[in-house]
């Protein structure tokens, strides 16, 4: 294989503040076929993932869970490994923050910025969640004056804080931002960075001191390094700069970091304004990506509970496989568009590009092959080969073409990142093969002994073109490409990229059916099962929050008509001309008066005796029946044993006190 040098790619490092849905593993999952892609054509990959553990509110986690903060991030980083243990992501380092290599190499990285005098020490002013803990600015607020996160009101603070005086490189950055665009992509993010440099940047905190869970600034104890420059710098320390330079030596710079929209500022500024002050190179690349959306809005758990979409990874994997959901994930979203997720797009995909396109193809060759040529891939002869008909096309000619021009094609698609075109490619061939089987109509010609040549040549291009699907597909669903190796008795071959390029190289292979490799899926079951699914994983993890349907909204003032009390049922009787009804004598203090309520299907009136009820005291007094009422009793609606029925509301006030 060409050693084609190296190739270095990172994903963002997770949080480990809750377990991961399935659009954290988008970015995860792209960053893994690049890799497998590049170690595929002959490049020395290093692929780096991990974790951001520190700060303020990994520490308020963990003090809620009553466990040290370290106790904390080493259990949610274990699952998050096994999820990408799970998904066979072939990552090739994971670094924490939290270990110490990490540690000392941001601690020096700090020193190296703090030397070229870059970092001085001021007033943290801002916004200020108490019960958070937490700073925010202006702009984070809800309506100019809440938290963010809590909704409470914030207040003004200040505390000693380290600052990063970024804008010294600010005309750097722009330059970059100018002279090399492919340095961020896609286009918009960067003109979305150039006008954000161009409004002016203001110096970056970089270390704070009300909280202690971050790695200690070298020249003050009191204070820990602030979270993005603790981050961002896990793209060397992972590589061992400064102390242990070979493997920096070897990939650094990056060739890309893969990131999400959102923190695309924080890789294309403020990370490259850090290694400029240090003297370092800067990556070659950084690329953001758009958001998986539910309902219009960002991918998270409190979402997912409403729609009761799935957004569980581990769930989508038990059912579907890995393969289905990576598949999924790289054909239907097109890199940098925020894309929408629901369960019913993913299990559309499934069927039509898997079960029935690429499922097929493999099931029908293969099974041809053992019933017309005894399981045996036939070789080619002349005798066989294609005589266009009426059409005047040759099958065979346009099959092996459009089969062999396809790697090159996926090549391109792949290296702007356009992971569905490059899947869009492949599935030419395989429609193309498809499309073959039903013009050569195999069993047409097993039926004659003399277009055995024919039906031997057919087998085999269909064989060839298979083969050539099962190494393109190899980066994005190794598993798949695997097995559909097997079953075409290709076994004893190592995937190589360069056997993507020639068509004859299949000859007495012995196929042998398996397995599906896509099951065709019910979809209208399958969506029952994971609405289901869904409603009781929100439940469990008490994630349902489905706004109510309620009347029009009212304002205070016409709450504020209604007098409420508490009462107490003095005695009940049934009404003496409807069957619905009891008449209550209830005490509300100091006051008895008569209330008729229509709860006679659901009490005895004996065991209403006592019962505390709230009461519209001021309604106006009418007759029903025949029967005056004076207010309105409040029941709770409810269903027991199957049937509607109400139940008192209980409470422990006071008879007469206002309910406010
Ligand atoms: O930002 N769709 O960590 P994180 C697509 N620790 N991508 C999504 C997504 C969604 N619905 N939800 C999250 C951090 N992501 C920092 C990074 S790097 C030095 C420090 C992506 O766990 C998100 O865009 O909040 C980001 O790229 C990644 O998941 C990690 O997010």
């Amino acid at each position: 294989m060409a050693d084609k040098g190296t190739y270095y790619i990172s994903t963002p490092i997770y949080y480990p503040s809750s377990n991961l849905h399935i659009g954290h593993t988008y970015c995860t999952v792209m960053a893994d076929a690049m890799a497998r892609f590049k170690r595929l054509q002959g490049y020395d990959v290093m692929f780096l993932t991990g974790t951001d553990e520190h700060g303020q509110k990994i520490q308020l986690l963990a003090e809620e869970k009553g466990v040290t903060p370290q106790q904390y991030v080493d259990e949610v980083v274990a699952g998050i490994k096994d999820l990408w243990k799970t998904m066979e992501i072939s990552y090739d380092d994971f670094i924490r923050t939290t270990e110490d290599r990490h540690v000392k190499r941001v601690q020096e990285l700090f020193m190296r910025m703090y030397k070229k005098g870059d970092i001085y020490k001021g007033n943290y002013e801002g916004w200020y969640c108490t019960p958070c803990e937490s700073f925010w600015t202006e702009n984070q607020l809800i309506d100019g004056k809440y938290c963010p996160d809590c909704g409470r009101e914030v207040t003004k603070a200040q505390e000693e804080a380290y600052f990063f005086q970024i804008s010294k490189y600010a005309d750097d950055l722009l330059k970059i931002f100018r002279e090399t665009p492919e340095f961020l992509e896609p286009e918009a993010r960067r003109n979305e960075m150039i006008s954000f440099i161009e409004q002016g940047m203001e110096d970056l905190c970089i270390s704070r001191s009300s909280f202690d869970w971050g790695i200690p600034v070298p020249i003050d104890e009191k204070h820990v390094i602030y979270v993005w420059l603790d981050a961002l710098s896990n793209y060397i320390t992972a590589l061992g700069w400064p102390d242990d330079p070979e493997k920096y030596n070897k990939y650094w710079p990056a060739d890309v970091h893969l990131v999400g929209k959102e923190i695309v500022r924080f890789h294309s500024i403020i990370w490259p304004a850090m290694l400029m002050s240090a003297d370092l190179p800067l990556p070659k690349q950084v690329r953001g990506h758009g958001w998986l959306l539910l309902g219009g809005e960002k991918v998270s758990k409190s979402k997912a509970a409403k729609g009761n979409d799935v957004i569980d990874p581990v769930v989508l994997i038990d059912r579907y496989g890995i393969d289905a959901l990576k598949y999924f994930l790289l054909r239907e979203y097109t890199f940098g568009q925020d894309g929408v997720f629901t369960n019913e797009v993913m299990l559309k995909r499934l069927n039509y590009d898997l079960a029935n396109d690429l499922g097929n193809l493999v099931s029908r060759t293969v099974s041809m092959i053992e019933k017309y040529n005894g399981g045996i891939v036939p070789d080619l002869t002349d005798a066989g080969k294609c005589i266009p008909g009426e059409d005047g096309i040759d099958y065979d000619a346009q099959l092996k073409e459009i089969a062999i021009s396809a790697a090159d094609k996926v090549g391109k698609q792949m290296d702007d990142f356009k992971f569905n075109l490059a899947l869009e490619e492949i599935w030419v061939v395989v429609r193309r093969a498809n499309k073959y089987i039903d013009e050569t109509m195999p069993w047409v010609l097993a039926k004659n002994e003399e277009d055995k040549p024919r039906l031997d040549n057919v087998l085999h291009n269909l064989a060839e073109a298979i083969r050539i699907v099962s190494v393109l597909i190899h980066p994005f669903m190794h598993t798949t490409s695997d097995a559909i190796r097997k079953q075409m008795g290709l076994w004893y071959a190592d995937v190589a990229w360069e056997d993507a390029f020639t068509f004859e190289m299949m000859c007495g292979e012995q196929v042998k059916k398996g397995a599906a490799i896509f099951p065709r899926l019910d979809i209208d079951k399958e969506l029952e099962e994971l609405y289901a699914l869904g409603a009781k994983i929100a439940e469990e993890k008490g994630e349902v929050n489905i706004p109510l349907e309620l009347k029009d909204e009212i304002v205070y003032e016409d709450f504020d008509k209604l007098d409420l009390r508490v009462g107490t049922i003095l005695s009940a009787e049934k009404h003496p001309k409807a069957d619905k009804l009891l008449v209550f004598q209830v005490k509300m203090g100091t006051e008895k008066r008569q209330i008729v309520s229509g709860v006679a299907e659901y009490f005895k009136p004996e065991d209403c005796v006592g019962q505390k009820v709230v009461v519209v005291a001021n309604l106006k007094p009418r007759k029903l029946r025949g029967v005056e009422s004076k207010g309105m009793l409040l029941f709770a609606d409810n269903i027991a044993d199957g049937k509607e029925r109400v139940e008192f509301v209980s409470t422990v006030a006071e008879d007469g006190n206002p309910v406010t």
